[in-house]
């Protein structure tokens, strides 16, 4: 008996110490995340762009404290990405770069690589080691998560090597310190011009738009939602078969610009948003087109808000798109003075204030107010047209509808008048997304402004509706002649592809 009653006491003794060591390295690391990180703007840039010397994965499991923001090695940082995030919810692993956790300016480093070396497995676990490079000092090292991955950011690029697998593929990605911080989303708000300028091609005198709506983005090999047709293989694969119809549409269009309307990636489903947004626009990058981003109600669902997705895309090239300085994220205009302005506003998310505004947020006054002054200024701009991600309400009323109408408009029940804003400002055409089965254009006739729909594009989202085929929406904008014209294309059946259809010229 006294044996037993013994050992109870230890095991008690031990559990206690055991609590009050763990507590104790909480403080520790709290007290080091407060006072020996750098906080202030010019202090933390200069410690970001401080080279690291060097680079380590820890895995440990979800209690461990070995996982903390600051090592206990003190100079070690750890990044905020836990590289198993949902695929094994028991265990964590980050990258940790070392770097002088008090930043000493003039401090200087030797100029290295990395890689991840299968040789050297043994000697350091993930078999990652620093070698001198041709490229310069490393800022920042990350992980993408997933065996599809892209970087498209100037100034990152892959580690050269196979993917590192850590109970899945991970692509790690370094930032080369040659190239300035990513903006924050305050100066990218101050830097707001009243237009970006679109170069049209002399020669043709036009500007061909590839709209792309709803493209669902996941983060590794999420199954096709609503396959359609039968025929189709039965094991379809979303992001694989959305970027095929992308790079399809691509090469058939050859587009001046990409315009994505909205839900680029399914941000509830998706574990990292910045994989998935980067999966969204690689191929768009891959054939060096200029694009620009409205964002639908999906994007900011995953970890990133839309300001965090704004700050990846504008390291994107070929992003010509702006965050804006008026409510939401991405407002703002293309145009070629002379012969177009193209607005592009944020219709915003679903509401977090159900009863004022049940379902979705509204496009607000101060941007119809935006919206208004810029159309005074840019009056003779022959073509004037207005993309956003949700539809209006007067969308699902209008007359003449070409194209398909299979579910009802969700629009928001908020909506302070943007349509008749439109009208006043006699904008003659509007286009949304969202409404992934619905891809009609119709005049309404109270309004007389055009409305149209665009039809979902990527196999992430849903479909359905009676048997959708993903499909997208091209537009042609032809300022001499004063025409806007438009047409589209399906996915299937591949025979299919090479036919436009729906095509139709407006006079504006
Ligand atoms: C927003 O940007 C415009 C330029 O397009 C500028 O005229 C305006 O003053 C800015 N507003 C704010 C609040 O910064």
């Amino acid at each position: 008996m006294k044996v037993f009653a013994r050992r109870g006491h230890y095991i008690r003794l031990y559990f206690v110490y055991g609590v009050v060591l763990y507590l104790i390295l909480l403080i520790f690391d709290y007290w080091l995340v407060k006072t020996q990180l750098p906080t202030s703007p010019n202090t933390r840039v200069a410690y970001l762009q401080t080279p690291i010397e060097d680079i380590r994965i820890v895995e440990c499991g979800f209690f461990s404290p070995f996982c903390r923001p600051v090592l206990l090695f003190w100079r070690w940082d750890r990044s905020s990405k836990n590289l198993y995030k949902s695929w094994l919810p028991w265990k964590r692993a980050y990258v940790f770069v070392k770097r002088p956790v008090r930043y000493i300016s003039g401090v200087t480093m030797t100029i290295e690589d990395l890689v991840i070396d299968r040789q050297n497995m043994k000697r350091n676990k993930h078999g990652l080691r620093i070698r001198q490079g041709p490229n310069g000092d490393i800022c920042d090292v990350e992980g993408l998560l997933g065996s599809d991955v892209a970087e498209v950011r100037k100034g990152w690029s892959p580690v050269p090597s196979d993917f590192l697998l850590l109970g899945r593929p991970i692509l790690l990605t370094q930032r080369y310190c040659s190239y300035p911080l990513p903006s924050t989303i305050d100066s990218l708000k101050k830097e707001t011009p009243a237009f970006v300028e679109v170069p049209v091609n002399e020669q043709k005198n036009k500007l061909k738009i590839l709209q792309l709506s709803d493209l669902h983005y996941s983060t590794e090999l999420a199954k096709c939602r609503d396959s359609y047709p039968p025929e189709r293989p039965s094991n379809c694969m979303a992001d694989a078969t959305t970027n095929a119809f992308v790079i399809e549409l691509i090469k058939r269009e050859s587009p001046d610009l990409v315009l994505f309307t909205g839900d680029l990636i399914n941000g509830d489903t998706v574990e990292d948003s910045k994989t998935s947004l980067m999966k969204a626009l690689a191929p768009v990058v891959d054939y060096e087109i200029p694009f620009a981003v409205a964002y639908g109600n999906h994007d900011s669902l995953g970890d990133l808000a839309n300001d965090g997705l704004a700050q990846i895309v504008n390291q994107v090239p070929g992003n010509i798109g702006l965050v804006g300085n008026i409510s939401g994220v991405g407002n703002f205009v293309l145009r070629n003075p002379g012969k177009f302005s193209i607005y592009v506003l944020d219709s915003h998310a679903g509401t977090s204030n159900g009863r004022a505004c049940p379902m979705y947020d509204a496009i607000k006054k101060d941007q119809l107010v935006w919206l208004k002054s810029r159309k005074m200024e840019f009056e003779n701009d022959p073509i004037q047209m207005v993309f956003f991600h949700i539809p209006l309400r007067e969308f699902c009323e209008v007359d003449d509808m070409v194209g398909s109408y299979r579910e009802k408009c969700s629009s928001s029940y908020c909506d302070p008048g943007t349509a008749k804003t439109l009208s006043e400002l006699r904008i003659p055409l509007a286009v949304a997304g969202h409404d992934h089965v619905n891809d009609f254009c119709g005049m309404h006739k109270t309004h007389q402004v055009r409305f149209c729909m665009a039809g979902g594009s990527g196999f992430g989202g849903y479909g359905g509706h009676g048997g959708y085929i993903r499909r997208a929406r091209i537009w042609e904008l032809n300022p001499s002649e004063r025409t806007i014209r438009t047409w589209k294309r399906l996915e299937w059946p591949p025979e299919d592809r090479s036919k436009i259809f729906d095509d139709q010229t407006f006079n504006v």
